[in-house]
């Protein structure tokens, strides 16, 4: 399947058109294929996942999945309950960093973020947690090594040539992990995990994936949770950061919106759910930072004959391609200044007012569209949002280099859409004085 022709789609229009179509281009059949390569689960369980894939005759296992996976994630009380969660870890992280303290900052984001939102959507017993006995060093517990060495061979699992011959490493992470998450899922207790997680175990059972197999499965959600998240937040500091306008105004508008102080404070703030809305300029630079950053693509498989826009043929059995980067710089939606960073792109006033660029939010894809956009997109706005306000609150990040310059990206997998930073920056912690006040 996988070797046929590719359509390239680029127009927002057409993609639009794509989505609307999600019946007979769709997004399942990636999940059943690459799926399978990514974890490497049996026979039986492929059964499962193809069984009703695209909702053929009736309910099968991933729509099911998709539907809780949905239904968890979308604002809400579930929502609040595991961004809070994940919150409530992030003092743990944060305790080590002292002024003079220097840290590699996509290294630091990788740990905190893995563990944190590990521990939000699994519990204290999840693999990354429970293996700390192994921690190597300031940045790798055994379990995060073991996630990174696979996210590094990704491709080349994907590609599923005798990959215990030739990604040894990768091979052997995927299999230690699987393994972790099997034992942690014959031990599940529903109370201590996010309502995400709860929702899929429920359904494996359900549908009579074996631990093993669920343990397989998790790793390659965890390519969800973590692959896009960790390098999309460490940009976001650093745009933010290297910025000391920005960095300023968006102190005064967590202060005013009171998002300062502890990790706790923050935490507690009422209005977490609605972040977005009262900090519009954080939100806005989020935004911006998907649009310049996310990178990957879409892929869709078509199931039937379809005529995209009255004008198109498609062809069965054929693939679609919609690449981001392509739409994320397109002049005639976003405007001449479409290869600069502007933070305040997004902002209500900047979208809409006369004589202002009116952007084509269809061009805008960092989540993908349609009946398969990423439902993860509320819990990492509010995640980095939270997590951008607490370092804020507390820190000010020296570059031990001198400036501030922002590493290029390298594709490191073709299931992410937001690839991880050439080079890591090395940056100094100074503590501000008097946490919750935006002048120092
Ligand atoms: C900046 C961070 C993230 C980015 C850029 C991102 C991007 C994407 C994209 C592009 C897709 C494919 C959608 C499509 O082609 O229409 C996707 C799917 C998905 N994402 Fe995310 N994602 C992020 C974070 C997350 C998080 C934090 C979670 C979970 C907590 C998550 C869970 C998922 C799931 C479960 C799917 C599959 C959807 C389906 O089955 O239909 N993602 N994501």
């Amino acid at each position: 399947m996988l070797n046929g022709k590719v359509y390239i789609v680029t127009s927002p229009d057409l993609v639009n058109a794509v989505n609307r179509n999600s019946k007979n281009i769709a997004f399942n059949p990636f999940i059943a294929i690459l799926g399978k390569r990514i974890t490497d689960h049996d026979e039986d369980t492929s059964q499962i996942v193809q069984h009703n894939l695209n909702g053929e005759n009736g309910p099968g296992y991933v729509m099911d999945v998709h539907d809780r996976t949905v239904a968890s994630l979308a604002p809400g009380q579930d929502l609040q309950q595991t961004t809070k969660a994940m919150l409530s870890h992030i003092s743990n992280y944060f305790n080590t960093l002292t002024t003079g303290v220097e840290i590699n900052l996509f290294e630091w984001t990788r740990y905190t973020v893995t563990m944190c939102s590990t521990r939000a959507l699994y519990g204290t017993e999840n693999p990354f947690n429970r293996n700390s006995r192994f921690v190597e060093s300031f940045c790798h517990t055994y379990a995060n090594a073991s996630f990174r060495d696979f996210d590094h061979a990704l491709n080349l699992l994907i590609a599923d040539v005798l990959p215990r011959l030739f990604v040894p490493k990768g091979y052997r992470a995927r299999m230690e992990l699987g393994a972790a998450f099997e034992q942690y899922f014959e031990n599940f207790v529903p109370a201590q995990s996010a309502a995400m997680i709860r929702g899929r175990h429920s359904a494996n059972t359900r549908y009579g994936i074996t631990p093993l197999n669920q343990g397989r499965l998790e790793v390659g959600s965890l390519l969800g949770v973590l692959a896009n998240t960790i390098p999309s937040i460490f940009y976001t500091l650093v745009h933010i950061y290297s910025d000391q306008g920005l960095t300023s105004d968006i102190r005064d508008e967590l202060e005013a919106s009171g998002f300062v102080g502890t990790p706790e404070d923050i935490r507690q703030n009422p209005n977490l759910l609605a972040m977005p809305e009262t900090c519009p300029l954080l939100y806005s630079t989020w935004q911006e930072v998907l649009r310049v950053h996310a990178l990957g693509a879409g892929s869709r498989y078509i199931l039937q004959d379809v005529t995209l826009e009255d004008t198109f043929l498609l062809r069965k059995g054929m693939v679609v391609q919609m690449p981001t980067a392509v739409m994320h710089s397109d002049v005639a939606a976003w405007g001449e200044d479409v290869n600069e960073f502007q933070p305040r792109r997004f902002l209500k006033q900047n979208s809409t007012s006369k004589g202002g660029f009116k952007q084509k939010l269809t061009a805008y894809r960092p989540f993908g569209g349609g009946a398969s956009m990423c439902p993860g997109r509320h819990f990492v706005t509010l995640e980095t949002m939270a997590l951008a306000a607490c370092m804020l609150s507390r820190f000010d990040l020296i570059p031990v280099n001198g400036q501030w310059n922002i590493p290029r990206q390298k594709q490191e997998s073709l299931a992410t859409n937001v690839f991880p930073p050439e080079k890591d920056i090395r940056v100094r912690i100074v503590t501000r004085q008097g946490l919750g006040t935006s002048k120092r």
